[in-house]
């Protein structure tokens, strides 16, 4: 074995070096046509019509008026705007060539502001048109970016490349710029030029963030605009981070995803802007949510593609470790005419991957009928799709008891098995509230249940509300190698005021949390790895709180701060514990022993925040004591407080905005005297 791919190896260095030296005579390379890189300084191998394509239009400039690099490939390139001629048309066509290799053409473009006018063709013998494309990537310059096509349908046919320009407008761009046409491409491929812009755009900008509100132990954006989670993964030794996200204002606006990465989740390194609308089928409203997976070692992103009012499914895959991201020419994998008949096609969103045995699944939000519904389709290899079936339709609200009927679409499915459990994570848009649940706009829920891959119908065992907070959504999972099961969800909530837009961000993500099924219950805790950032410990036990007496204890404060403390009820009707207290603010939590319910207050937290909701004051979630006990673990980040009540048992996460000297933490009980059994704080410090 190792003999021969030795003798490939050398056989295809000799060829390369061979190629390399015949490259600018003749045609012997079956992989070249001659001067298809405009090496030869001429148009030389190139047949011209009309005027747009003469001698004079060869280029062999390095950088234009305004520095910046035409990013062309070795002396010359074919400038079609040299000397403001834009306005002459014409075309040009190669000389033939066997089309040899794996079918792909890679070639540089610029310029051609019209792809309709300028376009490069690729045509056979007979002079029939096989594929037309023009410059994907038109980015307002000359610069030349790379473009493939895949003809391998006709592989082994003699074919030519034909320029058009048919653009005889003078208003800027209106001609063409094209290099370096290399037969058998095999990469690599170019940077989008739209996520060069975001990144770009981000790092020149990202200085003018005010810093008042931002947290400090919790993943944020790097500049504007975040929403979902999207493509949690493990990959590579890091916990990858994509998320919805707008580089170029603080609020929603075409998705681009950005891309973060931790090894121990909680600090936090920025990595570029993995995905931008820059396709015909994502260039509108772009890449919405999705997920990731690894295959064959790299990592491949399937999300939803947004443009001209259709949502379908794509794909990108990355070669380089996960940091850019190629989309797939097959894109979109999953598009519209794939949809069952009774959904909708403006509605079918945030796919949702996985593997089982050897077949990829995909989970799809889906709408039928103005409601919500989730569909299943499977691939062998990421590339062709087959409809399964309809994992969840909540037409029949009454059928299993567990339907809830949304005016909108279950968003941003996850699926996991956690302690041999499956679950169904979703975040159903607009479910009625009912009784202490679902007082949001949106919500998010788990189904713990049975997925049959056969008929991709899911059999729900229960719905229940992840989270009783104000701000928590799309949760998506990952797994650690160690075989942990994380969660992360977006701590905002759709249409709400956030404060921070003023300041240059909007959006930050949940502490990630695991994620344990005991009991027929999901559990979540903070990840552990939080606990490597504790300083200041201060430990308390039996500590009175006497009725109706605010109680603080010395070096328990802070807006960084984790706080653990299990309170015996006593004979208290009730006990409560105000966060972020300053001389007006104050976050309260209490909980009222009669109803146990335990309420969360942010009606006097600082800055107001307004949304669609009748209930913007409080949130409340009910949960029996222990042994007459409550145990709370609490943590803070200047302008989040996400509870764990009980061992994880439920949560409360919500975003307020107080003060930066809104320090104080004071308890109290009343109705009667409780006790502090046992109280842990310490300040979480991220270096
Ligand atoms: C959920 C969501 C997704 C969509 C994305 C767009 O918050 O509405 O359904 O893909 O946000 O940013």
């Amino acid at each position: 074995m190792k003999k021969i791919s030795l003798l490939i190896i050398l056989s295809l260095t000799i060829l390369m070096t061979a190629c390399a030296a015949n490259k600018e005579t003749t045609v012997k390379d079956p992989y070249t046509f001659t001067n298809g890189d405009f090496e030869l300084g001429t148009l030389e191998g190139w047949t011209t019509t009309g005027q747009a394509f003469s001698q004079t239009m060869v280029s062999f400039q390095k950088r234009d008026a305004n520095n910046l690099e035409y990013r062309q490939q070795g002396m010359y390139f074919f400038h079609g705007g040299k000397g403001d001629l834009g306005e002459l048309t014409g075309t040009m066509t190669s000389s033939p060539f066997v089309l040899k290799g794996n079918g792909i053409i890679g070639f540089l473009v610029g310029g051609g502001i019209d792809p309709t006018l300028t376009y490069i063709s690729f045509i056979n013998q007979n002079d029939e048109e096989l594929l037309r494309v023009g410059n994907e990537n038109f980015n307002d310059t000359d610069q030349l970016f790379r473009m493939t096509v895949d003809l391998s349908d006709y592989l082994g046919e003699t074919i030519r490349v034909r320029i058009t320009d048919l653009d005889s407008f003078n208003d800027g761009f209106n001609y063409i710029n094209v290099d370096d046409f290399i037969i058998n491409f095999q990469g690599p491929y170019d940077v989008s030029p739209s996520i060069i812009k975001a990144n770009d755009y981000i790092e020149a900008n990202e200085n003018k963030i005010n810093d008042r509100y931002r947290l400090t132990y919790h993943a944020m954006s790097r500049y504007n605009w975040a929403n979902d989670p999207n493509g949690v993964i493990w990959y590579n030794n890091q916990f990858h981070l994509f998320y919805q996200h707008n580089p170029y204002a603080a609020n929603w606006g075409p998705m681009h995803w950005g891309h973060q990465v931790s090894s121990d989740f909680i600090k936090w390194t920025h990595l570029p802007v993995a995905l931008a609308p820059d396709k015909t089928y994502d260039k509108d409203l772009g890449a919405f949510s999705g997920t990731a997976i690894e295959k064959d070692g790299n990592l491949y992103l399937m999300y939803t593609a947004v443009s001209g009012g259709l949502q379908q499914q794509a794909i990108a895959y990355s070669t380089d470790g996960g940091i850019t991201f190629q989309k797939d020419r097959n894109n979109p994998v999953i598009s519209v005419l794939d949809l069952p008949s009774n959904a909708n096609s403006s509605d079918f969103r945030d796919p949702k991957v996985f593997k089982h045995d050897d077949t990829y699944y995909v989970i799809i939000g889906g709408k039928t009928n103005g409601v919500g519904q989730l569909l299943l389709y499977r691939s062998d290899d990421l590339t062709y799709f087959e409809y399964v079936g309809e994992l969840l339709n909540n037409n029949n609200p009454d059928g299993s008891g567990y339907y809830r009927v949304t005016g909108g679409i279950y968003e941003c499915p996850d699926f996991f098995i956690v302690d041999g459990q499956e679950i169904l994570i979703a975040s159903p848009m607009r479910i009625p509230k009912e009784g202490n649940d679902y007082e949001n706009l949106h919500s998010v829920v788990y189904m713990d249940g049975s997925l049959d891959y056969e008929t991709g119908t899911f059999t729900q065992d229960g719905f229940t509300e992840l989270d009783g907070g104000f701000d928590f959504y799309a949760a998506q999972v990952a797994k650690h190698p160690d075989g942990r099961t994380i969660m992360i969800a977006w701590m905002q909530m759709w249409d709400r005021t956030m404060p921070t837009q003023v300041d240059g961000w909007a959006g930050a993500f949940t502490l990630p949390r695991e994620l344990s099924y005991i009991n027929g219950h999901l559990y979540q805790k903070p990840v552990r790895e939080i606990e490597n950032y504790r300083e200041n410990h201060i430990e308390e036990s039996s500590v009175a709180l006497a009725n109706g007496i605010q109680t603080s204890i010395t070096g328990v404060s802070g807006n960084k701060v984790e706080l653990e403390v299990e309170i015996d009820l006593g004979n208290a009707a009730s006990i409560s514990i105000d966060l972020l207290k300053g001389t007006e603010n104050y976050t309260r939590i209490t909980y009222d022993k009669q109803t146990s319910n335990l309420i969360f207050d942010r009606s006097h937290s600082g800055r107001d925040i307004r949304g669609m909701e009748t209930n913007l004051a409080t949130r409340t979630t009910t949960i029996e004591p222990i042994n007459n006990k409550i145990k709370l673990r609490i943590f803070i980040d200047v302008s989040s407080v996400e509870i764990f009540i009980n061992d994880g048992y439920k949560t409360m996460t919500s975003v307020v905005f107080p003060n930066s000297d809104d320090l104080g933490i004071t308890f109290l009980a009343t109705g009667g005297n409780a006790v502090i059994t046992h109280l842990n704080k310490y300040d979480i410090i991220v270096k």
